[in-house]
């Protein structure tokens, strides 16, 4: 049977490498919908995990997994068997180098794990975030040097994941799928691959338009909130209200989208991904002047909510070092447990630095995770009235829909807010 017809029929077998964020709701969806799968991980106790119906992300919930299982569902670290896969889906991390400059490291080392094991007349797809021509640049050369006729005996695709963890609102079902191959026949299969998971497929003319169309919808996350960002800093100037404002232009019908401000960007899509453009346009001599000054208003924004607490401090004769300060919220968006790029901790480290003592509370981090910048060894505290009269300044860095916030308004006696989550009043200082 040829592979198109293997998909139709459910016959194909899916391999997804990279259990994560992406990877991990991804294969659950196939096994949704019938189709057998295997989850490849370099991460031994994540495949421990897996294979025993546990879950190590908050929002998905260890029943999904388990009725993956029964649907055939297993994990490996064993890439030996790709083999037996007849579809191979990428979604290992694309992160930024210490000078900004892309980390194609876990695709390439992904790709030299399983060269020696693929065979004729699979379908090879990249769903990790990357530079417009990275499959054409970095897998094409591989395949075909392995001497498979890319569109004939073997099928290469691109399709970017449109992931919101925590957003209830979509799921990977509803979210329409943008699509693309390296040949019309490489096409024809990814679409119809997707077509059996997603209410919708997008497919577009190349794998460059696919990966470029991701980093675009990133860009432009990433310049609208750095654009909110400086014009809460002016606002916060002129004493006005900067989410008084929004809410006002969002009641234009038209041409005005709202985006709010925060105490930076976090997680592992918008400050990162637009950094890939840049780096791939200097090799044409070209500069992204948006995508640079975006990052250096976003990045720059912890410093504005340090700044915040000091002035806060000072107006009640105290300074930054030994001041006690409870931050509230931990991940770099609400209701989630990702911890990546998060401004809290930027945050945390430039407070304690100055000297304050620094306690959190988080529903979703009992501690810390150490990270490649930090390591921060503090314990979630309860959040109870103890505490929230215990210490000078509340901080709410994340806005967790779990946080009393009547309890924290009665009892604290200042509250740095950087969400706009409360309302004006003597204690809350917007930040
Ligand atoms: N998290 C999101 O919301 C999101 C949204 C859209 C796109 N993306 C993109 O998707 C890709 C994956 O992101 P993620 O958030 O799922 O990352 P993640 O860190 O949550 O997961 C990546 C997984 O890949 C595994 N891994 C690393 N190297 C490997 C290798 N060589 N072989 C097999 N497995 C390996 C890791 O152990 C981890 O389990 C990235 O390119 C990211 O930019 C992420």
């Amino acid at each position: 049977m040829n592979l198109k017809s293997l998909i139709i029929d459910n016959q194909s077998v899916v391999g997804v490498i990279g259990m994560g964020y992406v990877g991990l709701p991804l294969i659950i969806r196939f096994s949704e919908e019938g189709f057998k799968t295997v989850g490849f991980d370099v991460d031994d106790s994540k495949v421990d995990m897996l294979n025993k119906g546990s879950s190590y992300i908050k929002h998905i919930q260890p029943e999904k997994i388990s009725s993956a299982i029964r649907q055939g569902f297993s994990a490996t670290i064993d890439f030996s068997l790709i083999s037996d896969i007849d579809i191979i889906i990428i979604c290992v991390p694309t992160p930024l180098g210490v000078h900004n400059e892309p980390d194609l490291s876990y695709i390439q080392s992904t790709l030299q794990s399983i060269k020696v094991h693929l065979r004729e007349n699979q379908l090879l797809i990249l769903e990790s975030t990357t530079y417009p021509g990275t499959t054409e640049e970095e897998i094409l050369p591989i395949i075909e040097d392995a001497g498979f006729i890319v569109g004939d005996n073997f099928f290469i695709g691109y399709s970017p994941e449109r992931e919101d963890p925590g957003n209830k609102d979509y799921t990977t079902k509803t979210i329409p799928k943008v699509v693309s191959g390296y040949t019309e026949n490489c096409l024809k299969l990814t679409k119809t691959l997707y077509d059996q998971i997603v209410d919708q497929t997008v497919p577009v003319s190349s794998p460059r338009v696919a990966e470029m169309t991701k980093i675009l919808e990133n860009i432009h996350r990433a310049v609208n909130i750095g654009l909110v960002n400086e014009l809460k800093m002016v606002a916060d100037k002129m004493n006005i209200d900067i989410y008084e404002v929004i809410s006002a232009a969002a009641t234009k019908p038209f041409g005005f989208t709202p985006y709010y401000p925060g105490p930076g960007l976090g997680g592992h899509c918008i400050p990162i991904d637009p950094f890939y453009l840049t780096w791939k346009a200097k090799e044409m001599g070209m500069n992204t002047r948006f995508i640079e000054l975006a990052g250096e208003i976003n990045t720059a924004m912890p410093n504005f909510v340090v700044q915040k607490v000091g002035e806060a401090l000072n107006d009640i004769g105290k300074s930054v070092r030994g001041s006690k300060i409870l931050i509230l919220g931990l991940a770099y968006k609400k209701n989630i447990d990702d911890l990546r790029e998060s401004p809290t901790l930027v945050i945390i480290d430039k407070l304690l630095d100055l000297g304050a003592n620094i306690q959190y509370s988080d529903p979703f981090f009992d501690t810390i995770p150490h990270t490649r910048k930090y390591q921060l060894d503090l314990k979630s505290k309860p959040l109870n009235t103890e505490i929230l009269n215990d210490v000078d300044i509340v901080l709410l860095v994340t806005d967790h829909d779990d946080f009393d916030y009547i309890l924290i308004e009665e009892e604290a006696r200042l509250i740095v807010d950087t969400r706009g989550r409360f309302k004006a009043s003597d204690k809350i200082i917007k930040a």
